[in-house]
């Protein structure tokens, strides 16, 4: 572990993602770790709220190195000791944080989704490629051994034969009228909807299972949606994608007016299907292969934590070898996806 990278997080906002991403990345050991991580600087609206979620999530971890603590995002930006800041802020945010961050010259990782809009997407990334800084939208769940392991099994071994469809549903019940005003679920002018928010990881899963293409290169599907407007938010949308060169076709949907599904995507082909189960799409647990006439054979995957040590690893890796971007998540996908929602 000694000859790991290492990276110097800034972390930015204390909400819940930033707690999970915490959380995971001061942890000893996970299957697979390839860096070393430090918890270098917090910054938050309120200095309080720093010193609580230091106590909270940090000391328990015993860090050789106590993190810088600020009571603003700007302090982070301008502190020389932090390699990366990982912004975990609401969405509309986003594209001032990172705009703010890669001005002061820091290698950015973004929460999904990355912007409100895919024309905000470019103007960040345009900034950053002319800073020559690097800059990845936090799709965690495409770092995670499964997802990889089940690409390899669709795309390399094509155990299903030829693909044809893939569904994937993410529900989550919130009873949004009920939800305190200024709540990243409630209001529009913090992006709240369920496309942004978790109908990406429906989508994710259609884009990844049903090409082995990320980025530039990858194919565009066609695309046809519709969405259900309640309290001014998207409590229901269906992203139809249709691949012309081989008539795959993807049924991604999002709701917050229903609980998620263990089984929450299927991937069906010509010699079989699979189902992948788990609490929620971001974060999957196994995967099952029913072959068709055959036996199954379900793939399970250790995971000492929520995920996000494997992102946080590749984001390492990509800074010792002097990347500005990452070849898992490149700024051309997160344009595509963009594109798409
Ligand atoms: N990867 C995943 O699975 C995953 C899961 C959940 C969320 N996310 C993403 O992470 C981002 C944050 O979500 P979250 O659930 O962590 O939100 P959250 O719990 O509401 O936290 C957001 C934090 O942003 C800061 N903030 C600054 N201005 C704010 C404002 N006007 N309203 C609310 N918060 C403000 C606050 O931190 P300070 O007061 O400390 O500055 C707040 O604690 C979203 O873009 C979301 O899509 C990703």
């Amino acid at each position: 572990m000694a000859d790991f990278p290492t990276v110097r997080w800034g972390i930015v906002a204390t909400g819940m993602i930033s707690e999970w991403f915490v959380t995971d990345v001061v942890k000893s050991d996970w299957p697979g770790k390839s860096a070393n991580h430090v918890i270098q600087a917090i910054g938050s609206s309120s200095l309080e709220k720093c010193q609580k979620f230091a106590e909270k999530f940090v000391a328990p971890a015993k860090p050789s190195v106590q993190p810088t603590l600020y009571g603003s995002y700007q302090e982070i930006y301008d502190d020389p000791n932090v390699d990366c800041v990982y912004i975990g802020t609401p969405h509309s945010f986003h594209k001032q944080m990172c705009l703010d961050a890669i001005e002061a010259g820091k290698n950015v990782v973004c929460e999904k989704p990355f912007a409100m809009n895919v024309k905000q997407a470019e103007e960040v990334f345009a900034a950053a490629e002319k800073k020559g800084v690097f800059i990845m939208e936090a799709l965690w769940t495409r770092f995670y051994p499964l997802m990889k392991t089940l690409q390899k099994v669709l795309h390399e071994e094509k155990r299903l034969g030829t693909i044809y469809r893939t569904f994937c549903d993410f529900g989550l019940e919130m009873d949004i009228p009920c939800l305190p005003d200024g709540s990243r679920y409630k209001d529009p002018a913090l992006g709240a909807g369920s496309l942004l928010d978790i109908g990406i990881y429906s989508l994710t899963w259609g884009l990844t299972t049903l090409s082995d293409k990320v980025g530039e290169g990858a194919e565009d599907p066609e695309v046809s949606s519709t969405q259900t407007i309640a309290y001014e938010v998207d409590v229901a949308s269906q992203v139809l994608l249709h691949y012309r060169s081989n008539g795959r076709q993807g049924i991604c949907t999002s709701t917050t007016n229903c609980p998620p599904k263990d089984d929450f995507a299927r991937i069906e082909g010509s010699k079989g299907h699979i189902i992948v189960y788990g609490k929620e799409p971001s974060h999957p647990d196994h995967f099952v292969f029913y072959p068709k006439g055959g036996k199954e054979e379900r793939y399970d995957f250790d995971k000492p934590g929520r995920g996000f040590f494997w992102e946080a690893d590749a984001v390492a890796l990509d800074l010792q070898a002097g990347r500005q971007q990452n070849e898992t998540m490149p700024w051309a996908e997160t344009l595509r996806m963009m594109n798409i929602m």
